[in-house]
């Protein structure tokens, strides 16, 4: 069916910012992103060549952009966390319907403003808490409300970051600082915190968190380790953590950089980027204060317990689910899971790409990016919030159980929501 697309401003040109501009060129029918705002000059000119954005709509800043009057159907706020409250609250005024990255904002006061105030202006406010849109995760919410399984009794869910992404984005990158930008079990867990409500079906009442940084701090620093990796640190060559190792020599995790097209020119890019940013800093020298272990212990209303736990040093990723039930359990780590039937002892297994091929249409997050631009995007044309699979009051759940979490944790006690 021929379709008039909705149209979209974008805030921030980064890997969010771009996931939905390639979903446009993807989907032109559905989307067209015709403003961008971006700080980096590069990355905006870069942006708005891609994605065919106006000359005239290209901004270095969100004030700028939100100071004119409305000219799109739709905001994307994909700047960093602590610039997300100020620009949809712009936004709502404007009358935009909005597409805001998680989390909603930094304190949980400002998040329970921004939802109250997104209700009063009756806009469209999508949080981009994707999982829920994956066909792995559809799939077991499918088999609890199914009862195939019988009564939900208790979840453990286990999030490894793996040590490298930790050290990146927790240690050296945007999220080293809680206090700046949000802490880990909010950044890097609103997700499974999301996905735990929104699988239980009931809200949490109890909350215990445990944990701390133990690894990435100064008094763990091998002997004469510098300042930066590319300081001529000893130890170096046998660091898991060398910065040198991760972005120069094995080239991962570039994508924060904003690198020549050359690829000669690519590695004295990178160098310099190790000696003058954050990135080439050495783990245990990095004033970062994010726990590298953190265990959650929940109570939901009804009585179904959950035990989860994020870990920093693994040597790999991908979320581990059991859910044990009165009827059968299930045991899950996001490629597939199985269900037992106790009854029959009968097994099911549910494979996640075969799941994913139903509906999969190649965006990041096991296809729940994809899922939930769509969902969105109906959302705006019918002007029905109703339509989307994360109403944004539900999303601010996963917040407070966040925040509870954190205040247990810091002021050691149970904390009752
Ligand atoms: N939904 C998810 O699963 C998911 C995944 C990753 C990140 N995120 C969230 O999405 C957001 C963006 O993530 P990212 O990785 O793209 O972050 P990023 O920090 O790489 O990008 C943010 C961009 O905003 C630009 N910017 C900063 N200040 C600006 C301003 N005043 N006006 C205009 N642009 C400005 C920066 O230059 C940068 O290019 C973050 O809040 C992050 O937590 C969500």
């Amino acid at each position: 069916m021929n379709r008039k697309p909705i149209t979209a401003v974008v805030l921030g040109a980064s890997g969010r910012g771009k996931l939905y501009g390639d979903y446009s060129l993807e989907h032109p029918d559905e989307l067209k992103i015709i403003g961008i705002a971006e700080l980096v000059e590069l990355r905006r000119t870069m942006y708005g060549d891609k994605y065919g954005v106006p000359a005239e709509n290209r901004l270095a800043t969100w004030e700028e952009m939100l100071s004119r009057p409305k000219f799109a159907d739709a905001v994307i706020i994909a700047t960093p966390d602590h610039l997300h409250y100020a620009p949809c609250m712009k936004a709502l005024d404007l009358g935009y319907d909005i597409l805001l990255e998680k989390p909603i904002a930094q304190p949980l006061e400002q998040c329970q403003t921004l939802v109250d105030y997104a209700r009063e202006k009756g806009r469209i406010v999508c949080l981009t808490h994707v999982l829920r849109y994956s066909p792995y995760f559809l799939k077991l919410k499918e088999m609890i409300d199914t009862k195939r399984i019988g009564e939900l009794v208790s979840i453990q869910h286990f999030e490894p970051v793996d040590h490298i992404h930790m050290s990146h984005s927790y240690v050296r990158g945007s999220w080293h600082d809680s206090v700046k930008s949000t802490p880990l079990i909010l950044a890097k867990s609103s997700h499974d915190l999301d996905i735990l409500y929104w699988l239980i079906g009931k809200p949490c009442r109890k909350v215990a968190a445990f944990g701390s940084l133990s690894h990435f701090r100064a008094d763990q620093a091998p002997a004469g380790a510098p300042a930066r990796c590319t300081d001529g640190c000893p130890v170096e060559a046998s660091c898991p953590f060398s910065a040198l190792k991760i972005y120069y020599r094995d080239r991962t995790w570039l994508y924060v950089f904003d690198l020549p097209t050359e690829e000669s020119k690519q590695g004295e890019a990178i160098l310099n980027y190790l000696r003058t940013t954050n990135y080439g800093r050495c783990v245990y020298h990095c004033q970062n204060d994010q726990p590298d272990h953190y265990v959650t212990s929940m109570e939901f209303e009804g009585g179904v317990t959950v035990n989860f736990s994020v870990e920093a040093l693994t040597s790999y990723s991908g979320r581990r689910t059991r859910i044990m039930g009165t009827r059968g359990d299930i045991v899950g780590d996001m490629e597939s899971f199985t269900l037992t039937d106790f009854a029959t002892g009968e097994q099911s297994v549910y494979d996640s790409k075969a799941l994913d091929a139903l509906n999969y249409e190649g965006v990041g997050h096991g296809g729940g990016d994809a899922g939930m631009i769509r969902d969105w995007i109906e959302a705006i044309r019918t002007q029905d919030a109703s339509v989307m699979t994360t109403p944004l009051d539900a999303s601010l759940e996963s917040h407070r159980m966040a925040f509870a979490a954190e205040q247990s944790r810091k002021e050691e006690k149970i904390v009752f929501l």
